[in-house]
């Protein structure tokens, strides 16, 4: 992974003088940390650049698509809007692998979530059996990721077991209701719902917890499972926002506008 995922992306930060308009896409978005985010990093790197924020709802999505790529030069797509975005770019490799889009530029359709995860699990082993919760578009960047790393033995656990099956990857298959049998046998776990956003618990005992090496959630801030896993001594306890900030980065790189020293400081000060 060292060296950038997207090397031949890879241009020297200002090298170019355009002055480039970014924006996230979604429903809602207005919760979305990215436009601050990002726009603390161009001020901090000295680029002019500007990063907005366009709330489409899903029933006007075909038209609005059109006037935001003509009008940004990238963006990034957020729920749920990374499944639809795929067809009006030409999609990598990895995203059409993942069906979900989560990075553009110019035309060109990226999934930066993948590369996110794996980054943000430089050092550490990702024991088997893992079990994934959650089937959708996360879920598919985590599986992606860890097939990429050479996991094998995945075990997904979907609420809507038709969704799991659908799932166009190698992986065993369980219902919702199985979740702490699962966890019990397995050594790492990854959520990849909503669950945990807003203080609920996945249905997992403290004891099928305990015996876990490695706890990840891709909710950003800390969640019950999280607190949970650190509290009982969990080895490796991962947070969504290390899989945002390589994600972001690795935007950054695609966009041509990666500038070590001022993401460092205004990513690792925010996301903290
Ligand atoms: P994302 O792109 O973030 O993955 P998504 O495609 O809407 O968003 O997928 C959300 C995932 O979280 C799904 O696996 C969903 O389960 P269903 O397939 O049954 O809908 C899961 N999910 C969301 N809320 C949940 C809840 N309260 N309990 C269990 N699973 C939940």
């Amino acid at each position: 992974m060292r060296g950038g995922v997207f090397p031949e992306l890879l241009r020297t930060a200002g090298e170019s003088g355009d002055i480039m308009k970014f924006c996230i896409i979604g429903y809602p978005v207005r919760h979305s940390i990215s436009p601050r985010l990002y726009n603390e990093y161009f001020k901090r790197a000295g680029m002019n650049h500007s990063y907005g924020m366009e709330e489409i709802p899903p029933e006007s999505f075909d038209t609005e698509i059109r006037r935001i790529l003509e009008e940004y030069d990238g963006f990034n797509a957020t729920i749920p809007h990374k499944e639809r975005v795929m067809r009006y770019v030409e999609p990598s490799e990895d995203a059409q692998r993942i069906k979900a889009v989560n990075c553009v530029f110019r035309g060109k359709g990226y999934n930066t979530d993948w590369v996110g995860v794996v980054k943000s699990l430089e050092g550490v082993e990702v024991k088997e059996p893992v079990v994934v919760v959650g089937a959708g578009g996360a879920a598919r960047a985590v599986i992606y990721a860890l097939l990429q790393m050479g996991v094998k033995d995945i075990w997904v656990v979907n609420r809507t077991i038709e969704r799991a099956k659908a799932l166009d990857f190698p992986v065993k298959i369980f219902s919702l209701d199985q979740l702490d049998e699962v966890v019990k046998k397995a050594k790492s776990l990854f959520n990849t719902t909503s669950v945990g956003m807003k203080g609920e618990k996945l249905t997992v005992s403290e004891a099928s917890l305990k015996g876990l090496y490695l706890v990840y959630d891709v909710v950003y801030f800390e969640t019950p499972l999280v607190s949970d896993a650190k509290r009982l001594g969990v080895e490796h306890v991962v947070k969504g926002n290390l899989m945002f900030y390589y994600q972001a980065m690795e935007n950054l790189k695609i966009w041509g506008i990666y500038d070590e020293r001022s993401f460092k400081e205004v990513f690792e000060e925010v996301l903290r």
